[in-house]
């Protein structure tokens, strides 16, 4: 669909997904194959990326990973035994931000392709019938969970997305509605273009 075509330009498959997806605080212990994680990751990856440095890398926890969690977590803590946290969900997906040199893309850019990569990723998660949250805490960037996951000297944890079956008796969740007319604005000072003023879409 074009907006040439006639149809409506602002509608269409992803707008629909992205309007219904919602944060699933509470999951099911069903959660997709490695094999179904693959082809989605496959697609998240295809988001903007300055230099195509490809800074990111997800780290696949099931099972007893999500007890090494649970572990770490207590250790950044300063307590004993395992945290139940990461319990909350039969598949944690952690997202490293995995810097590389460069002269010309700074890490805060580079942050932002791994985190477009994990809102990607949770949409098209999400679209695929799995209930997700982002989730993180003050250990996000800890000593103890850094080791237990195996990051290097240029890696940080953007934190975790949680997936698993959306139960079925989930109430409808709560979205807040965005007024984007508070947030879209023009520059200060900037007096709208004469086309602005009259209303007509701008080009360019
Ligand atoms: C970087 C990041 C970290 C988050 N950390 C947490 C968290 O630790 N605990 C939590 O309940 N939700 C966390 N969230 C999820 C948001 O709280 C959630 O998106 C928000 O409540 C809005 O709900 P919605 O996604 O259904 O619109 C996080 C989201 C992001 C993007």
């Amino acid at each position: 669909m074009s907006a040439a075509s006639g149809a409506d330009p602002v509608g269409g498959a992803v707008f629909d997904a992205v309007s219904r997806r919602r944060s699933w605080s509470r999951v099911t212990d069903e959660a997709p194959t490695h094999e179904e994680l693959l082809r989605l990751v496959s697609a998240a990856g295809r988001v903007a990326d300055h230099s195509s440095l490809r800074p990111w890398r997800l780290i696949e926890l099931r099972d007893d990973d999500r007890e090494r969690l649970g572990r770490a977590i207590n250790k950044a803590d300063g307590e004993e035994g395992s945290s139940s946290k990461p319990l909350r969900a039969p598949l944690l997906i952690a997202v490293v931000a995995s810097y590389r040199k460069s002269s010309k893309v700074p890490r805060w850019e580079q942050e932002a392709v791994a985190s477009g990569v994990a809102h990607v990723l949770s949409l098209l998660l999400d679209d695929a019938g799995w209930g997700v949250i982002w989730r993180t805490g003050h250990y996000t960037r800890s000593k103890a969970v850094a080791k237990a996951h195996g990051l290097s000297k240029n890696e940080e944890l953007l934190g975790w997305l949680y997936v698993g079956g959306k139960p079925e008796s989930a109430r409808p969740g709560r979205r807040q509605e965005i007024d984007a007319t508070a947030v879209v604005s023009r520059m200060p000072h900037g007096r709208p273009s004469k086309a602005a003023r009259k209303g007509a879409p701008e080009n360019g």
